[in-house]
């Protein structure tokens, strides 16, 4: 059931201190991605709190919701669309800037690529200050589909970034 498989994931994570600065604990989730049976078992989780939902499109956001966004769309039987980094993606992109902690940042995604309409999930590793899946959900709302729901794998929720988000948040390993 979902709580067995939430506890073997939390098991997996890695704990590294003072990363990537002193004083941060950086809990690392790779090590779901070596075991294939523990990679099913994050995509089947995902896939339970979507049953019953019309998702036309995953949007994964660069870097680390490449990891999992493909494989959960394919297992979905839905596209998969990339949001990446500012100068990645070709042709024409809507662009969005977001502040990080230093300074400013831009997500892009290409034009076209979905449908008016489209129900899409965005889905992200970490949900920290929300400024990066904020600038997920304007690009989603510049193609004209709508955000039907936010999956993040972990969340810092004293940061409150869901306060910056207009669609529900689903978080598997931290929270609740
Ligand atoms: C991290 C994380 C999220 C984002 C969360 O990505 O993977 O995408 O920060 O932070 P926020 O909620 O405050 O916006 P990062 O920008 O470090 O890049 P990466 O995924 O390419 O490693
Ligand atoms: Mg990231």
């Amino acid at each position: 059931d979902i709580n067995e498989i939430k506890r073997e994931l939390k098991g997996a994570l890695r704990q590294f201190p003072n990363f990537p600065s002193e004083g941060i604990l950086f809990e690392d989730f790779l090590p779901i991605f070596s075991k294939p049976e523990l990679f099913q078992k994050l995509i089947d989780a995902f896939k339970i709190q979507l049953e019953g939902k019309k998702v036309d499109y995953i949007v994964g956001l660069e870097s680390r919701g490449f990891l999992f966004g493909p494989a959960l769309a394919l297992s979905l039987g839905v596209g998969f669309i990339p949001a990446r980094k500012p100068g990645k993606l070709p042709g024409s992109v809507y662009s969005v800037e977001f502040q990080k902690e230093y300074g400013s940042d831009k997500l892009e995604m290409q034009v076209g690529v979905i449908e008016e309409g489209s129900n899409v999930v965005i889905v992200d590793d970490i949900l920290a200050t929300g400024g990066t899946a904020a600038a997920a959900e304007s690009l989603v709302k510049k193609s004209g589909a709508n955000v039907l729901e936010f999956l993040f794998v972990m969340e810092l929720d004293f940061l409150k970034g869901q306060s910056k988000l207009g669609a529900p948040v689903y978080t598997l390993l931290t929270g609740q």
